[in-house]
């Protein structure tokens, strides 16, 4: 199947780590044909890392330093990709975390935990959007794909701000989906189940590390929620997001697609 990368220039956000899903979504966009695929994350050196990645399988690539909370760092970045590029095609929307691991109900949460839960989902998002969108209307050509979660879905205390900013993308998309239906701009989101990254990272801080019989019963306990009997890959998200910024979909728009192993029907 012709994904139709051919020409194309994309931006991935949050690609630094290098077991997420952002590095892998940037390295099968290069593998498919993009050819250009620039990166970015709030850790530069290991957005480097990952430009080297793409560049070593033959495609263009540039690593440029953002904090998506902070509109000034967004918009100076994506001028630089602009600078270099002309124009971005695609845009997946990756960068995002965790930041709360309070075990407790929401009211009883910080509420300036809160405020940068969606700061950073939701509004960072929305910041690096708001700086591709411009050029997209202009050429009357764009594919963005966020990254939502299939937590939106499931009740889990002390994740529950967490999963309403990720409510938020899913509205996000579908609202932006709408807007842009006739300037050649097509939006849509991928909600991962729970795949092993970095994104834990924040709820085991200050944990002392499982022992062997708890990690294997966590772990068992987390495949008895997966009706597919696995544990998500980010190759899992990196395929499906590369199908929805192709042009395969084009007929495809304002769409949620849940990449969870069947957690969520
Ligand atoms: N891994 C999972 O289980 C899971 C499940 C559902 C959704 N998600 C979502 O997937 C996305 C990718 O997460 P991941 O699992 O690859 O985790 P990860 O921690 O491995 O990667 C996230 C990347 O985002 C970057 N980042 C964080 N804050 C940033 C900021 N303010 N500005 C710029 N970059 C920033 C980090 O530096 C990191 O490189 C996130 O939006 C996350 O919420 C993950």
């Amino acid at each position: 199947m012709d994904l139709c990368f051919k020409g194309k220039v994309a931006l991935v956000s949050g690609a630094g780590s290098q077991i997420g899903f952002g590095k892998a979504i940037a390295l099968l966009l290069a593998k498919e044909g993009c050819d250009t695929v620039a990166v970015t994350d709030v850790n530069l050196e290991d957005a480097e890392k990952t430009a080297d990645a793409v560049k070593k399988l033959g495609g263009g690539s540039l690593a440029v330093r953002a904090d998506i909370t902070r509109k000034a760092e967004v918009d100076a970045m994506v001028k630089k990709v602009l600078e270099k590029y002309s124009k971005i095609d695609i845009l997946c929307n990756v960068a995002g975390a965790i930041l709360h691991k309070d075990n407790v109900p929401l009211d009883q949460q910080d509420g300036e935990v809160w405020t940068r839960q969606m700061d950073l989902n939701l509004f960072g998002t929305m910041n690096v959007t708001r700086a591709v969108l411009p050029g997209m209307r202009e050429r009357k050509y764009g594919v963005i794909v966020n990254i939502g979660s299939g937590s939106t879905h499931q009740y889990s205390m002390g994740v529950g701000m967490y999963a309403m900013s990720k409510f938020a993308i899913d509205l996000f998309t579908k609202q932006l989906a709408t807007a842009e239906s006739r300037s050649g701009i097509r939006v849509n989101c991928v909600a991962p189940g729970p795949a092993p990254t970095n994104f834990g990272a924040v709820l085991r801080e200050g944990l002392p590390p499982p022992t062997p019989e708890q990690a294997k019963q966590m772990r068992e306990r987390m495949l008895s929620t997966m009706p597919l009997g696995r544990i998500g890959t980010a190759a899992d998200i990196a395929n499906a997001t590369v199908f929805l910024a192709s042009d395969v979909t084009s007929y495809v728009t304002g769409q949620v697609f849940h990449v969870s192993g069947g957690s969520v029907m």
